[in-house]
């Protein structure tokens, strides 16, 4: 990457009292030069914590709408508005409203990743960081989980006391992991062990020795005395996990779990909305305050 471009990057951000929050999935330049990086949980806990007057987010859009809607007096950038999470879509408010009308006490717990108007018709919003323990520590008999079914059903596994109502939503990089390149990557190393994001699918799950969010894949490689791991998430978390470890060997599958809208994050366009300031969140009064709710109750509960 050029200097000339960090350069200007950190000119401005002294200038503008801004700072970069970047998902561990973003390119690794990106990564370089960002003032935070992690799992959706972090970044949202360090979005309402931040002092600088501008959060520019490189991440999908729903990252960059939850940093809003917990710092509405703040500007949030977007590097490129068109990075989107598919499964952030995939659920709507009028399936919502029948599931509450059939299960009156249900709880709507919704996935991070999701619209900020799916997050007004929830309850409370989780990240794969926290929806176990948030999930355990609901009073409601019924937990409708939206918008990520795979997510859903994992939490459903170890939490057996709810009746969990599920979505089909999914991630389609996570759920395109298949099982039979998983076992062959397995066969080629099985001194290897298996870390798996919650949003691949059981049959990638049951084959995995951990199971976590970007940062607890981090966390656990990092504290593992194993040398040899085979990752099932997105590649940007391989930045990450060889800086933190770089004696480990790390395995991937295939070349598909890329998620091409996190990709769209670049240096240059960091560096654009900088400079513009376009590119900013603007969500409605309405809005802003109701997705509140859902999600600093998760802050408050995830703990
Ligand atoms: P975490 O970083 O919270 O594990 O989430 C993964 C993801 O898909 C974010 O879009
Ligand atoms: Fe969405 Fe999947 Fe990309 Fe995460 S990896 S942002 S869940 S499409």
């Amino acid at each position: 990457m050029a200097t000339r471009i960090i350069d200007r990057i950190n000119e401005l951000k002294k200038i503008k009292n801004a700072v970069i929050l970047a998902h561990y999935y973003c390119p690794d330049d990106v990564q370089s030069i960002a003032d935070y990086v992690g799992d959706s949980f972090y970044l949202a806990k360090t979005a309402k914590e931040t002092s600088a007057d501008i959060i520019v987010f490189a991440g999908v859009r729903f990252m960059g709408e939850s940093a809003k809607i917990l710092n509405p007096d703040k500007k949030v950038l977007m590097p490129d508005m068109n990075a989107d999470c598919p499964m952030a879509h995939m659920a709507d408010t009028e399936q919502i409203a029948k599931v509450r009308s059939e299960y009156p006490d249900a709880a709507v717990v919704c996935y991070v990743n999701s619209t900020a108007e799916l997050k007004c018709a929830s309850d409370v919003c989780v990240t794969s960081a926290n929806a176990e323990t948030i999930a355990r520590s609901l009073p409601n008999k019924h937990i409708y989980f939206i918008p990520d079914q795979n997510l859903g059903r994992h939490i459903a596994r170890s939490v057996t006391d709810k009746n969990f109502i599920f979505n089909n939503g999914h991630c389609p990089i996570h759920n395109d992991i298949e099982e039979d390149e998983l076992l062959k990557v397995k066969a080629e190393h099985p001194q290897a062990e298996v870390c798996s994001h919650p949003e691949t699918r059981e049959c990638i799950l049951k084959h995995s020795d951990f199971i976590g969010s970007t940062a607890g894949i981090i966390d656990h490689v990092t504290h593992s005395d194993k040398n040899e791991f085979i990752i099932c998430t997105e590649i940007g978390i391989n930045h990450e996990l060889t800086k933190k470890n770089p004696d480990k060997k790390f395995h991937y599958l295939g070349s598909k779990c890329v998620c091409s809208d996190m990709k769209l994050n670049t240096p240059e366009a960091i560096l654009n909305v900088l400079e513009t300031e376009n590119n900013e969140i603007i969500l409605s009064d309405e809005i802003m305050e109701k997705a509140l709710i859902p999600l600093e109750r998760m802050l408050r509960l995830g703990q």
